[in-house]
C-alpha cells in the first residue's frame, strides 16, 4: 500500500470523536467566514443606493414607535426576487436600502401585508384612519388599532442623542440635522411620525 500513512491518519481522525468535533468547527468556521466576511466589503451590500437617504428626524421618531408598537411581528419589510412577490409589492428589496436601518425590519412574518414599499402607497389621511382603526378601511381587517397614537406626543429630547448614536454606527447625519431635530418633532403627534415614516418606505426603488 503506498497510500498506508495517509488512510491511517484518517482513520484517527474518524475514530476520536474530539478530533472530529475540532476539525468539522474549523471546517464550518472556515465556510462560514469565507460566506458573511466579504459582505462587509462589498459595495452593494455596504452602500445606499441612489435616492436612499437618512430618516428625517420625524420618519426617524416614527421608525421607534413602528418597532415599539411591535409592528414588526405582522409586517415584513423584505420582498424577496420572486415573481408572485414583485406582481404584488414591486421591486424586491435590495441591501442598499437599509444600510441605515439599525436595527433593519426586514423580518419574514407576514400576518399582514409586506410594507417595504408601502410609502406613497395611501394618503396620509387613510394611514390616519387605518391607525386609529384599520376597520374603517378595510372591514376584514384583524390589525390592531391603534387609537393613543394620534394623543401621544413624540418624544422630541430624545432625538439628538438617538441621532448622534446613528451617526457613530454610520449614518451620515449632520451636525445642523441634529440641532435642529428637536424643533422638527417637537408638538408632532406619534401618529405623524409613524405615517412620516410609512411614507417614506422604499420610494427610492419603486
Ligand atoms: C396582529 C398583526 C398586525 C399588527 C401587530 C400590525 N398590523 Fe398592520 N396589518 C395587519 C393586517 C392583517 C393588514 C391587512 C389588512 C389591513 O389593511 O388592515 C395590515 C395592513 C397594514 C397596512 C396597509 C398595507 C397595505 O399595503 O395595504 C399598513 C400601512 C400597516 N398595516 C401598518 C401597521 C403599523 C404601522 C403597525 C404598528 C403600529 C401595524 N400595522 C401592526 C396586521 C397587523
Amino acid at each position: 500500500m503506498s497510500n498506508n500513512h495517509s488512510s491511517l491518519s484518517h482513520e484517527k481522525i474518524e475514530t476520536n470523536n474530539f478530533l472530529m468535533i475540532v476539525l468539522i468547527l474549523i471546517v464550518l468556521l472556515f465556510g462560514g467566514l469565507v460566506e458573511i466576511v466579504p459582505l462587509f466589503f462589498q459595495k452593494s451590500t455596504t452602500e445606499p443606493i441612489k435616492g436612499v437617504q437618512p430618516y428625517t428626524a420625524l420618519q426617524l421618531a416614527g421608525r421607534d414607535i413602528y418597532t415599539r408598537e411591535g409592528c414588526y411581528n405582522c409586517h415584513s419589510q423584505m420582498i424577496r426576487p420572486f415573481r408572485a412577490e414583485t406582481l404584488r409589492y414591486g421591486h424586491y428589496s435590495v441591501a442598499g436600502e437599509s444600510v441605515y436601518d439599525h436595527p433593519f425590519q426586514w423580518g419574514s412574518k407576514r400576518t399582514g401585508p409586506d410594507l417595504a414599499r408601502v410609502g406613497a402607497k395611501y394618503s396620509d389621511e387613510w394611514h390616519r384612519i387605518h391607525l386609529t382603526n384599520p376597520r374603517d378601511v378595510v372591514p376584514e381587517s384583524n390589525m390592531p388599532a391603534y387609537p393613543w397614537l394620534a394623543k401621544n406626543m413624540v418624544d422630541a429630547d430624545v432625538m439628538p442623542a438617538h441621532m448622534a448614536g446613528l451617526r457613530k454606527v454610520g449614518v451620515p447625519y449632520t451636525d445642523e440635522q441634529i440641532a435642529k431635530s428637536v424643533e422638527e418633532v417637537k408638538g408632532k403627534t406619534e401618529q405623524e411620525a409613524v405615517i412620516a415614516y410609512l411614507q417614506s418606505l422604499g420610494l427610492a426603488l419603486k
